[in-house]
């Protein structure tokens, strides 16, 4: 019988990880299950906990357009990279919107690159591109973001894994004690089977959740609508780290 021929290295990190492996288990991405270190650091005592209290603000001060990617700032020149909207809705387990759910977005730039220190690749920055942004929900659990298509990008550390396209959330509103943070991938894209932390999620309606639906948008540009589920069976899956 004809033997199989041997995959190289670099065809092996390719290769679709099994459903469900364990995010602990990829190197770099260790999930932080223990919030507190099991000693106290010498000298130091851990900061006594206090209630929120009942007036916890409904809603953030947020200046308009910190929601809108493709500019540092009003009159600058606009980013590289074909513009989208990100848009979408913050519900509860009953399907009621969340309103005053501050929502901060981060990404790459349209060549790949996050203006980060700890991003160290030779991929060009964009100085017209912060890949920053924040939003509060209306009345309607409504949100949106104005940006452009960011870029897959190798991973530092491995030999050929290159995350798909994907835009980072964090989510903080009355009620939730810990933020919430999740990623947003894009339709239709070859990277997002060979991705480890998307085959991570433990089935194809988690991979789903997490898939913006794309539409043309008014402008002609397309917009990815992506809705968050906080909790109960609909519930978005949203990463310990
Ligand atoms: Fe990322």
């Amino acid at each position: 019988m004809a033997k199989a021929p041997t995959k190289s290295k670099a065809e092996r990190a390719l290769t679709p990880v099994k459903r469900g492996r364990k995010l602990k288990q990829i190197k770099g991405y260790a999930v932080q299950s223990k919030r507190t270190p099991s000693r106290h650091l010498r000298k130091l005592e851990t900061t006594p906990w206090q209630t929120l209290g009942p007036f916890y603000p409904y809603e953030f001060l947020i200046k308009p357009g910190e929601n809108d990617m493709t500019r540092i700032a009003k009159g600058k020149p606009r980013a590289k990279g074909e513009v989208i909207d990100v848009v979408g809705r913050v519900l509860d387990e009953d399907g009621q919107p969340v309103r005053g759910c501050l929502i901060e977005a981060w990404q790459c730039n349209a060549a790949g690159r996050y203006l980060h220190a700890v991003d160290q690749s030779d991929v060009p920055l964009d100085p017209n591109f912060t890949g920053v942004g924040r939003v509060v929900t209306d009345e309607d659990g409504r949100y949106g973001f104005h940006t452009v298509k960011p870029a897959p990008y190798a991973v530092p550390g491995y030999d050929s894994w290159k995350r798909p396209r994907h835009i980072h959330f964090s989510l903080y509103a009355a009620g939730i004690l810990d933020r919430l943070i999740t990623q947003m991938y894009f339709p239709g894209e070859r990277l997002n089977r060979q991705d480890f932390m998307y085959n991570a999620l433990p089935d194809d309606k988690a991979r789903r959740a997490l898939t913006g639906k794309a539409s043309k948008g008014s402008r002609g540009t397309t917009t990815y609508t992506f809705n968050m589920v906080l909790r109960g069976s609909q519930e978005t899956p949203f990463f310990e780290v």
